[in-house]
């Protein structure tokens, strides 16, 4: 059997980015043996720009401007150019477009525009960022395998919900042919610290400035906090699992600002715990109540055992029964191996 080259354009260099081209190494004689696949990386951008080598770019030399926190333009020479991030997405010989800018809920780019032009030339697309889905998931799922076309270009996000947590594929693959009855999870790393560091004594705000000090919380930490970000997360799940379409505004979220240590030592008193829950509910009309917020829950509750950096999420269905998954991660290898996860998924069909 012949090794299939996927070539890759990949957009963001940062945590996630560098992470995913710092994992390949040790696994490239694994995905040439197993999937029958090596990866070349034709262009990478980063916040300096795009540069292109149709023959492949080295990741080592990518990696390590990275590490030294250069701009990846610096790379450019001999036979590597300098070319702008959207025209490599909309003309570089390309299979598929890996999307790891920042999120920007607002206005979902630079993502949403890569994804769009990728997905219209039938490049297929892996994404970590949420924004572009967050504010146009129908759109770009209609130009995806996710309309039902199965000649469109693959779509995949699993790790822009929590990382390595598999909650979007176990919803979406795991379930089929089950009826959701509700899902409850833990979405957001910086609340899941805070509270267990109050639950020890801390105070609100001492327990925020030890999340910023590990490196968990963004130096403006009001979309974690404020619940932002969870409910950011459960709008894909809505959407992509439970195939409700879902905005923001159908979102009833809290944050923790108003939670007190007393209120989660109250909550752990007989082994339970509390935690910034989102939550989907089937009401009898078949419709889910979304909503994310502090909740206390009992000790039985596979969430209520959940450590200070792990996710989790537990679905109910009517013929799957009770299934739930946990993931601790620390750093953004399990984004970067949720990246490659995906892009393993399709491979397949882009080597077919
Ligand atoms: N970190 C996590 O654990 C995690 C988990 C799940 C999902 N995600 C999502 O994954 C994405 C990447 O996260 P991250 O932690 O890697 O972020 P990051 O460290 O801030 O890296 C962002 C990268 O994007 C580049 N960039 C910024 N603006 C750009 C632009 N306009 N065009 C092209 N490149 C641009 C940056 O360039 P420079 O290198 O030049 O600054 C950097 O390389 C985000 O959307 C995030 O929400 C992250």
């Amino acid at each position: 059997m012949t090794t299939r080259t996927l070539r890759c354009i990949l957009t963001g260099l940062g945590n996630i980015g560098r992470s995913f081209l710092e994992i390949l190494p040790a696994r490239a004689a694994h995905l040439r043996e197993r999937y029958r696949i090596a990866l070349q990386f034709v262009a990478v951008a980063d916040s300096s720009g795009c540069i292109v080598r149709e023959r492949g770019l080295d990741p080592a030399a990518i990696v390590a401007c990275k590490r030294d926190k250069r701009g990846v333009i610096e790379l450019a020479g001999d036979d590597i150019r300098v070319v702008e991030m959207m025209t490599a997405v909309q003309r570089l010989p390309a299979d598929a477009l890996l999307e790891a800018t920042p999120t920007d809920i607002r206005s979902g780019q630079p993502g949403l525009d890569l994804a769009r032009a990728a997905l219209q030339r039938g490049v297929h697309v892996v994404m970590a960022s949420k924004g572009a889905l967050v504010v146009a998931f129908d759109e770009l799922t209609r130009m995806s395998d996710w309309s039902g076309d199965r000649q469109a270009p693959r779509l995949r996000f699993s790790g822009a919900v929590a990382g390595a947590l598999p909650s979007v594929n176990i919803g979406w693959r795991d379930l089929a042919g089950g009826e959701i009855r509700s899902i409850e999870a833990v979405l957001n790393g910086t609340t899941q610290v805070m509270l267990t560091l109050m639950g020890e004594g801390k105070e609100y705000a001492a327990a925020l400035a030890e999340a910023q000090r590990i490196g968990i919380a963004e130096p403006d930490p009001t979309l974690d906090v404020e619940g932002w970000d969870a409910a950011n997360k459960l709008l894909i799940l809505a959407n992509a699992v439970l195939r409700q379409p879902t905005r923001l505004s159908d979102i009833a979220v809290e944050g923790i600002t108003r939670v007190t240590p007393d209120d989660i030592q109250r909550a752990r008193r007989d082994g339970g715990n509390l935690i910034l829950l989102a939550k989907a509910e089937r009401g009898p009309d078949g419709r889910y109540a979304l909503s994310v917020g502090p909740a206390a829950v009992p000790a039985k509750h596979p969430l209520a055992r959940l450590g200070m950096q792990e996710a989790g999420i537990v679905y109910q269905s009517d013929i799957f029964g009770r299934t739930a998954a946990f993931s601790l991660e620390d750093g953004p290898i399990g984004t970067a191996a949720a990246m490659l996860r995906d892009l393993l998924s399709i491979a397949p069909e882009i080597a077919a």
